[in-house]
């Protein structure tokens, strides 16, 4: 996987590849496109010098991927051999593929897989962009691929050709090396073009075959701020396809942002404009209504929550419970057929079974140091703008008065109140009425 690009034109402090489209750096999807298309394989990342973040980021995915420094860019040949090592062990197929290109799919991959199983040394993926300008061109002779010429090296004729090199490419793994080492950098641009691998594969009498896609969309790569927003783009229209195919409903589903890791049960409703972050679950049955925002979260099977929900790391919501308007929870646990309908904070706690948080209460959980937690039980029900002052506990069945400070446990079936009480002044406002009138006089 070659991403030694440096990503000039993102205009960005972040390597290019590790942009997130659906949640996911761009070599993710790429990764688990190759991990799909061919389970177990070796993988090897060839990235620019400084560009540990990228490598890092990839071992975390996984951790065995051999990773190379390409130092200086001498061409997409040259970059390919900066993996020498990993090529020397040896393999059956060899997949080259880019590290900024994250809509290939596996199908394509396995694609070219499938021509090397059928005796070519060398495939190479064609595609028609609206202007071939800039790319390869494929030089096909019946059905064989006689060469790839690029641009900048193309007569006018070739220039003319309209099927372009994709730059994605099958080796078979016992020509690869040889053939990788006779490239040479004999070019307008004194580059090794890795290109070259399909005349150097047909001069020593080997099949080279090129495979046309007619999605293009596969093989859009990411070099600037807005191909990532319309990579972004189509990533979502997949995604949401995924999840209408899958029994998901969505009255406005082009409203609907998804992750590559979102998972949705069947019947689950999802009303227009809601975006799910990374890690989120939500079971078969339930519903989101609109302009919720989750992120590594789970739903659970028939809950409702939203509209204007956000649920952040930690939140677990559970069967048949209600998050309403207005309502964040975070590390926290609501049990089945518990409620917080309004205005509330759940933070580091649990909201045990069918309990039910008023509106506007709060879970104190922080003091500016330490993060605490509170224990609502089954049952219990907390008035409307009450705060509970974490570390505490509220046993089953309690009940809170509207508007408490709570701080101290509450034992089952107990009411606690802890406000002011309320004073009854009668005709009180009367005698007020005269004494500011006798004041003017
Ligand atoms: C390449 C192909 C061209 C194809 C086009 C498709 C070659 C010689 N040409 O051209 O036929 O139509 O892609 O997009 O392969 N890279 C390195 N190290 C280097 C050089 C490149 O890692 O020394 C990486 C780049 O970061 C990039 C990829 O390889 O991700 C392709 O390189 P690029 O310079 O964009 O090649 P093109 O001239 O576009
Ligand atoms: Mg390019």
């Amino acid at each position: 996987m070659l991403a030694a690009g440096e990503g000039t034109r993102m205009r960005s402090s972040r390597p290019k590849v590790l942009h997130p489209i659906a949640g996911e750096p761009l070599i993710n999807h790429v990764l688990a496109a190759v991990g799909a298309a061919a389970a177990g394989s070796d993988v090897a990342v060839v990235i620019g010098p400084g560009a540990d973040a990228v490598g890092e980021a990839v071992r975390a995915r996984l951790p065995q991927t051999d990773i190379f420094v390409q130092a200086e860019r001498r061409g997409t040949g040259h970059a390919v051999l900066a993996a020498r090592p990993a090529l020397e062990r040896g393999a059956q197929d060899v997949l080259i593929v880019y590290g900024d290109t994250p809509l290939i799919s596996p199908q394509t991959l396995a694609g070219l897989r499938e021509s090397l199983a059928a005796g070519a040394a060398v495939v190479v993926l064609g595609f028609r962009p609206p202007d071939p300008t800039g790319y390869g061109r494929l030089l096909i002779d019946g059905d064989q691929l006689r060469g790839i010429r690029e641009e900048k090296d193309a007569t006018a004729a070739e220039r003319a050709i309209t099927l372009c090199n994709a730059g994605l490419m099958g080796l078979s793994g016992n020509a690869a090396l040889e053939i990788l080492d006779a490239i040479t950098d004999d070019n307008a641009k004194r580059e090794f073009y890795l290109t070259d691998a399909v005349a150097i594969a047909r001069s020593k009498g080997l099949m080279t075959v090129a495979r046309e896609i007619t999605d293009n969309s596969e093989v859009l790569g990411v070099n600037t701020q807005a191909e990532l927003a319309q990579t972004e783009a189509i990533m979502q229209q997949r995604l949401r396809k995924t999840a209408l195919d899958a029994g998901v409903t969505m009255v406005a589903p082009e409203t609907v942002f998804l992750c590559a890791d979102t998972k949705l049960g069947r019947d689950v409703v999802i009303e227009p404009f809601v975006v799910f972050g990374p890690g989120v679950t939500v079971e078969e049955g339930a519903t989101i209504r609109s302009f919720c925002h989750f992120e590594q979260a789970i739903i659970r099977r028939g809950a409702i929550v939203g509209p204007y929900s956000r649920l952040r790391p930690g939140a677990d919501i559970g069967p048949d419970a209600h998050i309403g308007n207005f309502v964040e929870v975070k590390a926290a646990t609501v049990e089945a057929g518990a409620k917080a309908n309004h205005l509330s904070y759940i933070g580091n706690a649990r909201v045990g079974e069918r309990a039910n948080v008023g509106a506007g209460t709060i879970t104190c959980n922080y003091d500016g140091a330490g993060k605490y937690h509170t224990d609502i039980g089954k049952g219990a029900f907390i008035g409307s703008n009450s705060s509970l002052v974490a570390p505490v506990k509220i046993g089953d069945g309690a009940y809170i008065g509207s508007g408490s400070v709570i701080t101290k446990e509450v034992p089952a079936e107990g009411l606690a109140v802890a406000r002011g009480r309320q004073l009854i002044k009668e005709g009180w406002v009367k005698r007020w009425r005269e004494r500011v009138k006798a004041a003017k006089k």
